[in-house]
C-alpha cells in the first residue's frame, strides 16, 4: 500500500502524484521489452516511503520548488527500484508486495540489465537537474554502501555468530543510511539551513533502523498474507536479524535454534521449530522496544524551525512505523 493511501503524507499529496507520472515517464525507453519492465515495476506498487520523505523534507524550506526537488525524489525511487530488482534476482524471489517479480516475469538477464537501466536513468535525471557535486556523492555513496551492506549480509548467512552491534552496522547500510540520505538531501536542494539538513538526516537515519527492524519482527510474527510472503522466510533464506540474535543469546535451547540457522537444507518444519524457539523467548518484544526507541529518537531529531503541518508529516510518518503489521 503507498503511504499515501495510509492517509499519511496529506501535505505533500499532490507532489506523490507528480511524482507517479515522473516514474512511468522515467521509465520509458526506445526499447520496448525495457518500458514493459519499468511499467510492471512502478505500477506493481511500493509505499514511496523514500521519495515522500524527501518531498516532505524539502518543504521544510520556504523556498520549496517542486519543479526543482521533483526529478531527486524520482530518481531515489529508481535507485531504489533498481536495488529491489537485484534484490529479487539475489534472493530468488518469485513475488513482491503480491506481484511476480522480473526475475519470475523476464528472467534473470532482463532483471539484472533493466535494474542496471532504471540506476543509470536515475543518476541521469540528476546530473541534468544540476543539484551539484554533493547530491551527486552523496547518492554514489548510498549505493556504495547498500551494495557493501548485501555483500555483508551474504558472507553472514547461515552463521549463528552475531553481535546486536554488528546487525545494526548492517540495517544502516541496507535502510536508514538511505531514508537519512533522503530526509537531508530533500532539505538541501531546497536550500535549508545546515542545522535543518542535519537534523532531518537524524530523523531518517533513526526511522530508518526502526523501520528495518520492524521488517525483520514482522518476518517472524507478521501475518503471512498481509506480508505478502510466508513467516519465516529470513531464517530459510539464512539472515539472521535482531529476535534470532537475541533468542540465540537468551534461549535454553540455543544450541538447536543454532543447528537449524546454520542448516543451508533447512526443511520448513526445522523452520517452524526455529520460530517457536524465537517466540519463547522475549526475542521479539526485544525487537519491539529497539525499535520504539529509535522512534522516540527519531521525533527528537526533529529540527525546531519545521512547518508545523510537515512536523506532523514526520511525526505521522514515525507512528505509522511503529504501527505498521505488513
Ligand atoms: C531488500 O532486502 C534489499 C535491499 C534493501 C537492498 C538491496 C541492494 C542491492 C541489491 C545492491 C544495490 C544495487 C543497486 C543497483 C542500487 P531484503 O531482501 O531483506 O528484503 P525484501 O523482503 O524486501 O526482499
Ligand atoms: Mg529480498
Ligand atoms: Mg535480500
Amino acid at each position: 500500500m503507498r503511504i499515501a493511501q495510509a492517509g499519511l503524507f496529506r501535505s505533500i499529496k499532490k507532489d506523490l502524484e507528480i511524482l507517479e507520472e515522473d516514474l512511468l515517464e522515467s521509465v520509458k525507453s526506445d526499447v520496448p521489452l525495457v518500458t514493459e519492465v519499468g511499467t510492471h515495476l512502478v505500477k506493481s506498487g511500493g509505499k514511496r516511503l523514500r521519495p515522500a520523505l524527501l518531498l516532505a523534507a524539502a518543504h521544510a524550506s520556504r523556498n520549496f520548488s517542486r519543479d526543482r526537488v521533483m526529478p531527486l525524489a524520482a530518481a531515489v525511487e529508481m535507485i531504489h527500484m533498481a536495488s529491489l530488482v537485484h534484490d529479487d534476482v539475489i534472493d530468488h524471489a518469485d513475488t513482491r508486495r503480491g506481484t511476480p517479480t522480473a526475475n519470475a516475469k523476464w528472467g534473470n538477464q532482463v532483471a539484472i540489465l533493466s535494474g542496471d537501466y532504471f540506476f543509470a536513468q536515475a543518476f541521469s535525471k540528476v546530473a541534468h537537474a544540476r543539484y551539484g557535486e554533493e547530491v551527486g556523492m552523496r547518492l554514489a555513496k548510498l549505493v556504495s554502501e547498500l551494495s557493501v551492506g548485501e555483500i555483508q549480509q551474504d558472507a553472514m548467512m547461515f552463521t549463528a555468530e552475531h553481535s546486536i552491534e554488528e546487525y545494526y552496522q548492517r540495517i544502516e547500510k541496507k535502510t536508514a543510511d538511505f531514508l537519512a540520505i533522503c530526509c537531508e538531501l530533500g532539505a538541501m536542494v531546497s536550500g535549508a539551513d545546515e542545522e535543518v539538513c542535519r537534523g532531518l538526516y537524524s530523523y531518517g537515519h533513526c526511522i530508518g533502523m526502526a523501520f528495518q527492524i520492524t521488517d525483520d519482527l514482522l518476518d517472524i510474527v507478521g501475518d503471512a498474507k498481509k506480508l505478502g510472503k510466508p513467516a519465516g522466510n529470513d531464517i530459510l533464506q539464512g539472515v539472521v536479524t535482531l529476535p534470532v540474535i537475541r533468542a540465540l543469546e537468551k534461549s535454553p535451547n540455543r544450541d538447536e535454534l543454532a543447528a537449524i540457522i546454520t542448516n543451508r537444507h533447512m526443511t520448513d518444519e526445522d523452520v517452524k521449530r526455529a520460530l517457536e524457539i524465537v517466540k519463547a523467548t522475549d526475542g521479539v518484544d526485544f525487537a519491539k522496544s529497539k525499535a520504539d526507541e529509535f522512534l522516540a529518537e527519531a521525533k527528537k531529531a526533529l529540527p525546531k524551525e519545521l512547518p508545523e503541518d510537515i512536523r506532523e508529516t514526520f511525526v505521522a510518518a514515525a507512528d505509522y512505523i511503529g504501527k505498521r503489521d505488513f
